[in-house]
């Protein structure tokens, strides 16, 4: 939330990284609050029951908003890579329309593509048994559950899940860092490394962060997933990297932190004016 306050109301973090910083920042907000409202409303009504079609609703929110976070850092590797190899190009091309565009994309393609996933877990008519195994209702503990054939549902998993929204934005990230380390090796002097490098750091952190708790939890056969171990990267994932994302960005970052001391001294300034005027 701090994030996403000092982007919109900061002048100069009016650039293209931070708007894209601020829209990851939402959507880890979104991405935490999907899946961890629950075992917060249970440890204080200790109610453990869950609606069929909330269930269904977080499962389709919360695989949208991962599939929005990778689209999002996607779009932020291209900003990293114009920034860095075609610098003197930057401001026109990652216009506020471009960036508004790629952010809108993002969100809308993250949500449209779990739609066929959702519909043939709709179709499902047979259950094992109705507990499901984990804090909130992700696929894989639903999937464990059902008795009816989920082969084509692993299949559009495959499709959408492997292929469309993790494996398409991984290599174009990649392809991306490809570029931008090749640019950074051909700088000269070791200070315009070391600055060119920092200005993509906190990106590449949070990508490996990101794509490496997601691969461990997703891409292993069905059969193979332990629903025990699962939890803990679940929680890893939905509680620990909303946090550090931000973190990440904001406590090395000179701007960030430039920001937040305006903000406050702001403040201060408004509440000796208010004090005065009382
Ligand atoms: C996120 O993207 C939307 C759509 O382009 C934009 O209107 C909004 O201001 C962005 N949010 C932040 C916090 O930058």
């Amino acid at each position: 939330m701090t994030i996403v306050f000092l982007v919109t109301l900061d002048r100069h973090l009016h650039t293209p990284m931070y708007f894209f910083l601020g829209n990851l920042s939402m959507m880890d907000m979104s991405c935490s609050t999907v899946a961890l409202h629950k075992p917060l409303i249970t440890f204080i009504s200790r109610d453990r029951s869950v609606l069929f079609r909330s269930c269904f609703a977080q499962m389709y929110s919360f695989l949208a908003i991962t599939c929005d976070e990778l689209l999002i850092l996607t779009a932020m590797s291209y900003d990293r890579y114009v920034a860095i190899c075609n610098p003197l190009r930057y401001i026109e091309v990652m216009s506020s329309k471009v960036c508004s565009l790629l952010a809108c994309l993002s969100w809308i393609l993250g949500f449209m593509n779990i739609i066929p996933c959702l519909l043939e877990i709709s179709g499902f008519t047979c259950y094992t048994s109705l507990e499901v195994n984990h804090f909130f209702c992700d696929i894989m503990p639903i999937m464990k559950l059902t008795c009816n054939d989920t082969t084509s549902l692993e299949q559009y998993i495959f499709l959408e899940g492997v292929l469309f929204a993790t494996l398409t934005p991984f290599i174009l990230t990649f392809i991306s860092y490809i570029f931008i380390i090749r640019t950074i090796l051909r700088i000269r002097s070791s200070s315009g490394k070391r600055k060119a490098f920092y200005t993509c750091s906190s990106h590449l952190t949070v990508v490996t962060l990101l794509y490496g708790t997601l691969s461990y939890q997703y891409f292993r056969p069905i059969s193979s997933v332990s629903l025990e171990s699962n939890k803990l990267y679940s929680l890893f994932n939905t509680a620990a990297v909303p946090i550090l994302n931000p973190l990440i960005y904001s406590l090395k970052n000179k701007d960030v932190i430039a920001a937040m001391k305006r903000r406050c001294r702001c403040f201060k300034t408004r509440a000796v004016e208010a004090k005065i005027k009382k």
